[in-house]
């Protein structure tokens, strides 16, 4: 049976991908996770909101020996979506080399063992935080990548770079870069979501646990040069990054692909800004947040929102979900959360 392999499977981007992989294919699926940012709880929340079973495996990807030991004997993989990695701006800031040791050193042992065993489809996971503060919005495909604002985002360019020069040394070698603006939300079912192992760092979290009290919010700045002067960024639901990533796996299965390096804007192509999401989610949950304008956040760009068009005509994707909805399904969520504690 021809199967799947995710990478980072249990955590929040990976596990609503294999619930569209479980629900809207017939691949098998192979979640790699070493629950460094999740818990094993993802894969049962899977499992109960889809009624299907996958395997799991639970090893680190920057040992190159446990990739070989416990993937080479996995029959029939023809592609890996790789989410495995640290993704906080802000504690990249103040970690770099745990950044660049972690993403790197993972994906460069999953390419090579990609290459070693002819798996010739590979979806990775990149950030719009590639673009830095880019010079024009929105930012297309093909908009000139500025300097890294934190550590994180350089590693995605640097993975990028690795994926480009190994596709051009293998024409054979498929790879489609996503580079993703800012995923929030949760599945419809309210039954999965975002769920950060320590205080997190990105915003919707934090709004939606100062809305039951368990956090409280401090909007980093709101003297930039934006509409209202506070940031400005493309959030994008969950579950529409989800659905992209199967629509992906087809365009390279099925070799729809015209370049075997192939780079796609994940985002609505609206820019919102901080003060906006927060009114979105009172809107939508009826309560009043509580929060402080405090100084900026290094690292933080001023403002960066997608042109999704090439997404939707190569992958014929299209996200569906508004802010509201977005903000509905973070705080539907969040409610299970309390419920459960
Ligand atoms: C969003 C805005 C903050 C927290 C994210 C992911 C990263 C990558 C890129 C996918 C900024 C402001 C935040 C708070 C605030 N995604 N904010 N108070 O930094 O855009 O990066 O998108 O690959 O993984 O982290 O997201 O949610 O941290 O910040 O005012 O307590 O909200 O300043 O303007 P960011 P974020």
């Amino acid at each position: 049976m021809q199967t799947i392999v995710v990478t980072g499977g249990a955590g929040y981007i990976g596990s609503h991908t294999i619930i569209e992989l479980l629900t809207k294919t017939n691949f098998k699926v192979v979640s790699i996770d070493n629950f460094s940012n999740s818990t094993e709880a993802a894969y049962k929340r899977i499992k109960e909101i889809t009624g299907k079973d996958f395997d799991a495996l639970n090893f680190d990807l920057c040992d190159e020996q446990q990739i070989h030991s416990q993937l080479s004997k996995i029959k029939d993989i023809i592609g890996i979506i790789h989410f495995a990695a640290f993704k906080s701006v802000p504690e990249s800031m103040a970690h770099p080399l745990l950044y660049y040791q972690n993403n790197l050193t993972s994906l460069n042992n999953l390419l090579k063992f990609a290459q070693e065993q002819k798996i010739m489809n590979f979806i990775f996971s990149s950030s719009c935080s590639v673009y830095g503060n880019a010079d024009e919005l929105p930012v297309t495909e093909n908009t000139a990548l500025k300097t890294a604002e934190s550590p994180y985002g350089h590693t995605k360019q640097i993975g990028e770079d690795i994926i480009n020069f190994v596709c051009k040394a293998d024409p054979a070698f498929n790879a489609v870069l996503l580079r993703y603006f800012n995923p929030v939300g949760a599945h419809l079912s309210g039954n999965i979501g975002e769920f950060p192992l320590n205080r997190p760092n990105n915003l919707v979290p934090i709004i939606t646990q100062t809305a039951v009290g368990k956090n409280s919010l401090t909007v980093f700045g709101n003297d930039f040069d934006t509409r209202d002067g506070s940031c400005i960024r493309d959030y994008i639901h969950v579950s529409d990054i989800a659905d992209a990533h199967v629509k992906a796996l087809y365009y390279l299965i099925e070799k729809k692909n015209k370049k075997n390096v192939s780079v796609f804007n994940l985002g609505t192509g609206n820019g919102v800004s901080v003060l906006e999401a927060i009114s979105s989610f009172e809107k939508v949950s009826d309560k009043k947040l509580n929060y402080t304008i405090g100084s900026r956040r290094e690292g933080d760009v001023v403002a960066v929102y997608a042109d999704n068009s090439l997404a939707k005509k190569e992958l014929n994707w299209t996200p569906k979900y508004s802010l509201d909805e977005m903000m509905a399904s973070a705080w539907k969520w969040q409610q299970t959360l309390e419920k459960e504690n």
